[in-house]
């Protein structure tokens, strides 16, 4: 019998994944950045969310630890002091979801908030959201930095967007085409990833023109970065390694990969970088999209 090829693990999968992501938040200014937008930014875009009501619903998908749902909620609960607020997290990494909640759970400030843990894909909350017939509207939804993880990225916007409120907003964030991560995950793709996570490489230009091509009207924000990929050119530097785990989107790349993908990877890389002050900097930019209801 013919055997399944196995598929590629992402970092997302072990419990080697906060390690990665911290290895990787303390190399790039990504953090500060988003931080900025959900700062300056945001609160202008959620003061017209809800309509005055005295509850928003919210749903937080791909959340993570939910370090940037916490600022998020946090701008939401200043905008709308009076407003309870009903969250749903989506979240399939039971590891990931037990960290969001313990941030709660330590957190009284949060008592304005009834959670939902849903341990589950997109596709599986969406089977879910069906069967029960829920019929509730949302005020505010985001997907920030998961659509690369998503099988049908374009099928898992138009669910989410369905389910909009008047008033409401969608907010995506991800990668720009330019963007380091987006250039060595195309090159990977093609040699490792393909059977497992087939949008690693996409990027917010994509998900532009599938907006553009059904006329969703939304508004467009750059978040410029760097990441300091110097270690990375040092084989089995253990930071170095760890990054390049991130930014392929492949637990344990230099295992997986052929020396010749190594070396490719690497030059994408360098060619996406500047150096600095002795470092090797990255391009690490990425894009908010703030989609409207749909009339
Ligand atoms: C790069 S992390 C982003 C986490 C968080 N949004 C942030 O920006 O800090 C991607 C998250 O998407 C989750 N994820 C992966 N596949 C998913 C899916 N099909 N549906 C929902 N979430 C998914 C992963 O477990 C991971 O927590």
């Amino acid at each position: 019998m013919a055997s399944t090829p196995r598929p590629t693990p992402t970092p997302y999968d072990t419990d080697k994944y906060p390690k990665t992501l911290k290895v990787f938040l303390d190399h790039c200014g990504q953090r500060r950045c988003k931080s900025a937008f959900i700062q300056d930014i945001l609160p202008n875009i959620l003061s017209s969310i809800g309509n005055g009501k005295s509850q928003l619903n919210v749903i937080g998908v791909g959340s993570g630890a939910g370090d940037v749902d916490v600022e998020m909620l946090t701008q939401l609960h200043l905008k709308h002091p009076w407003a309870r607020l009903d969250y749903e997290t989506v979240e399939p990494s039971r590891h990931q979801l037990r960290k969001f909640r313990e941030t709660v759970n330590q957190n009284s400030h949060f008592d304005f908030v009834k959670f939902t843990w849903n341990e589950m894909t997109d596709t599986e909350f969406e089977e879910h959201w069906k069967q029960k017939n829920i019929t509730k509207k949302v005020d505010f939804i985001h997907m920030v930095e998961m659509l690369y993880y998503v099988k049908d990225p374009e099928a898992a916007i138009n669910f989410f967007h369905s389910l909009l409120d008047k008033n409401g907003k969608l907010l995506i964030i991800l990668a720009d085409e330019v963007c380091s991560q987006v250039r060595v995950s195309k090159v990977v793709q093609g040699q490792l990833c393909q059977e497992y996570h087939p949008s690693s490489a996409l990027s917010i230009e994509v998900i532009k023109s599938l907006l553009d091509a059904r006329g969703v009207v939304y508004e467009s924000y750059q978040l410029l970065s760097t990441v300091d990929i110097t270690d990375c050119f040092t084989e089995g530097h253990e930071t170095g390694e760890l990054l390049l785990d991130f930014l392929t989107k492949v637990q344990d790349f230099s295992k997986r990969a052929s020396p010749e993908l190594r070396r490719e990877v690497m030059t994408v890389l360098r060619d996406c970088s500047v150096e600095k002050d002795g470092r090797v900097m990255a391009n690490d930019s990425h894009s908010v999209l703030i989609i409207n209801a749909l009339d």
